[in-house]
């Protein structure tokens, strides 16, 4: 085999005993990479795509609540805001918990999802799997440092739902690969940043579709 190019983007929960890990493939979704990492830097879908579970877009006050930041380095994008989960999300924070998101995408096609709350941690790491420009699947950790002996069923069950409340928008999306040139799609929110920064990024590694 030949040298690996990057490092295993890092993924500390995995091997601290304070966490217990559950780990699921999903596949194969007719997306490309690029569409499931600039997803998960989207914030303003949280509401729309998983109404009632993770936000709800009727509501201006289960809205993301400010600040939202964004930072970038070598090797990937960040993003955090704060932001209160509807009742369902129990399987991420109790009712009424004002959690803190953060969301890295690790270049070029992994990306973590951390959740801290009064409960705790839960860190999600997603692995895509790259099958052909507009195919993937992905592997997805998830590791939390509470309810550590409850059975993992319900915490995978949300997961399933999630994944296909995503992939249903995800799936639709066109031109199938991201474009990194920034003219192609037009921007327009705040909640873009992150995936102006994610494009940004593909770019500078010479990476024109993702
Ligand atoms: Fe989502």
């Amino acid at each position: 085999m030949e040298e690996p190019k990057l490092p295993i983007p890092e993924y500390p929960e995995y091997a601290d005993p304070e966490f217990h890990t559950w780990s699921k493939y999903y596949g194969d979704w007719d997306a490309s990479p690029g569409r499931l990492c600039e997803n998960s830097l989207d914030i303003a879908h949280l509401d729309f795509a998983h109404p009632g579970l993770l936000g709800d877009p009727d509501d201006p006050n289960s809205s993301v609540i400010k600040p939202y930041e964004t930072r970038v380095d070598d090797g990937g994008v960040w993003t955090m805001f704060y932001k209160e989960l509807p009742p369902a999300a129990e399987t991420f924070a109790e009712e009424g918990d004002r959690i803190r998101h953060e969301t890295r995408v690790d270049f070029p096609f992994v990306f973590t999802v951390r959740i801290f709350s009064e409960r705790g941690r839960v860190a999600l790491f997603f692995a895509t799997n790259p099958i052909q420009s507009d195919k993937c699947g992905f592997w997805l950790f998830e590791s939390r440092d509470y309810d550590q002996n409850e059975p993992d069923d319900k915490y995978i069950a949300f997961n399933d739902l999630l994944e296909s409340q995503d992939r249903r928008v995800i799936v639709t999306q066109r031109p199938e690969m991201v474009p990194t040139d920034l003219s192609e799609e037009l921007h327009v929110k705040v909640a873009d940043a992150g995936s102006i920064e994610y494009r940004r990024m593909l770019r500078r590694h010479g990476i024109s579709f993702a």
